[in-house]
């Protein structure tokens, strides 16, 4: 089958017209999982007639598909459909329709209250729903009331997902979805429910396809990939992968199993979490140098009474031993982090252990918040919440010092050699820009059919977001 999907493009004949082309625009908020989603989203829509746009004037169909991680996150949604209104009437001044999906994590969190305050709102979907929207759309198209779809069913959705068209040589792949920590701030656990691993060998499958379609760096995702876990793959005897105690592989296993895909030179993965942090990972870090030495593992505060609010199930100096075991075992590695500040009970000399953190870590870069109280989580409904101007004065030191890292970390690459991939044109006439194993956008000069390829650069400059560079010979 050429589609996109397993799923009949047309089921039992209602879906519109397959040949009169139609235009979808999906606007993306929030993390890494809903950017993936959103790109499966489109594909899955291509076999029933729908071109994606860049615009949502004009358009027979407009997804955002959102996020409740944050309070102004989950507002954005709202102005935006307060937009959406108006060009849903003046489509239909002009005799057309425009259908307005909200798909994720707000979509997931606030269900039907969202038509109720956003009326012009024809369809509302959670994360573990949309392999269904070939159906939804079917049903949007007959009826009259709301669609509403919030149902969990992770396994399902990846099993229905299946081919996946490339979109250059760097992909998102998601190992795993949800999460069971309840850190008492987030709003995870209950916008993707429980932690679901997919297996090795849907994973390998779609790896293997990206690969053949030109893919050179997967970036494995998840909220907390490095709990992933599955069985090995069916049939593998293999001596040099490491599974764990009771022969259940962990992250280390299946990087080591994915550099083996011909064509995939760099693995990357995102986000991990300090209590999952095993040697089978630590190790494949020191041992496989398809992995980028680069690691994004939050550590969200430095006070072990605040961590303990936060029930992170750490401490500081755990996770300070673990960033020098990590060091140890790959000493080219560089860390990236996620901070909040202002969390419930939060004191001044709370917030001073964070910055004692970061200094004692130095990070490459990272990631910084306000705490946001987020409805039904246990941190909304706590004591001692911390005053809005306090948080502001906390965010701004704590980011000051972040970025002095970050730039110190770009200034340190300057005159140094690595290999960059290549990853699409630049602004300017014969500029193409690719990515450092740490991340950095990379700008060279170099002909544009080198975009795919891995070649090896000196740093002769470097800008506070971004690096240039010159060809090496190897
Ligand atoms: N799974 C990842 C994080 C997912 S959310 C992990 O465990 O690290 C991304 C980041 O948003 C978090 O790391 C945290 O720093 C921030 N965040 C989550 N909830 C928040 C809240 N209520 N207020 C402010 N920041 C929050
Ligand atoms: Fe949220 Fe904590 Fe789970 Fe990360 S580990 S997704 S911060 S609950
Ligand atoms: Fe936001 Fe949902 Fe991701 S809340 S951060 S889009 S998992």
């Amino acid at each position: 089958m050429t589609l996109e999907t397993n799923i009949d493009p047309t089921p039992k004949g209602e879906v519109e017209n397959k040949d009169k082309t139609k235009s979808v625009f999906v606007r993306t908020y929030g993390c890494q999982m809903n950017v993936y989603d959103s790109e499966r989203m489109t594909g899955l829509l291509k076999p029933l007639g729908y071109k994606a746009v860049d615009h949502a004037e004009g358009a027979d169909l407009v997804i955002l598909n959102t996020c409740h991680i944050r309070e102004k996150a989950a507002e954005k949604v709202y102005s935006d459909l307060g937009r959406l209104k108006k060009a849903k009437k003046e489509k239909a001044m002009q005799g057309g329709e425009m259908k307005i999906a909200v798909a994720g994590c707000v979509a997931q969190a606030e269900g039907a209250e969202i038509t109720k305050r956003a009326p012009q709102v024809d369809m509302v979907f959670g994360p573990q729903a949309y392999h269904r929207l070939p159906e939804m759309l079917a049903k949007a198209a007959r009826a009259k009331g709301k669609i509403l779809d919030t149902d969990f069913a992770v396994e399902e959705k990846f099993d229905r997902l299946t081919t996946r068209k490339a979109e250059g040589p760097t992909a998102f792949v998601t190992i795993q979805e949800g999460c069971d920590k309840f850190c008492t701030f987030c709003v995870v656990p209950y916008t993707r429910g429980e932690e679901v691993s997919r297996s090795v060998d849907q994973i390998t499958a779609e790896v293997r396809s990206l690969a053949a379609q030109g893919v050179r760096e997967v970036t494995l995702i998840g909220q907390n990939v490095n709990a992933w876990h599955s069985a090995p793959p069916k049939g593998h005897v293999e001596i040099k992968t490491k599974p764990n105690n009771n022969g259940v592989w962990g992250l280390g296993s299946l990087c080591r199993h994915l550099a083996k895909i011909d064509g995939i030179e760099r693995i990357r993965f995102t986000t991990s979490h300090p209590r999952d942090m095993n040697d089978d990972l630590i190790n494949a870090l020191a041992e496989e140098q398809k992995l980028m030495p680069y690691l994004h593992l939050p550590i969200q505060a430095g006070s072990d009474t605040v961590l303990k609010a936060m029930n992170r199930g750490h401490t500081a100096d755990h996770y300070i031993k673990l960033i020098e075991r990590i060091r140890k075992a790959r000493p080219d590695i560089a860390l990236s982090g996620d901070f909040i500040v202002g969390f419930p009970t939060e004191t001044d000399e709370d917030f001073e252990k964070t910055l004692e953190v970061v200094e004692q870590v130095t990070y490459a870069s990272a990631y910084s918040f306000k705490y946001s109280r987020r409805p039904g989580t246990p941190g909304a409904a706590m004591a001692k919440q911390v005053a809005e101007p306090i948080k502001d004065e906390r965010l701004a030191r704590l980011q000051k010092l972040l970025e002095a890292q970050k730039q110190d970390f770009n200034q340190k690459q300057f005159g140094k050699t690595f290999d960059i991939l290549l990853e699409r044109v630049g602004r300017h006439e014969g500029q193409v820009i690719g990515r450092s194993p740490y991340l950095q956008s990379v700008h060279i000069d170099a002909p544009r059919d080198m975009i795919g390829s891995i070649v090896k650069i000196e740093v002769t400059g470097v800008t506070p977001n971004a690096l240039s560079g010159r060809l090496v010979d190897r």
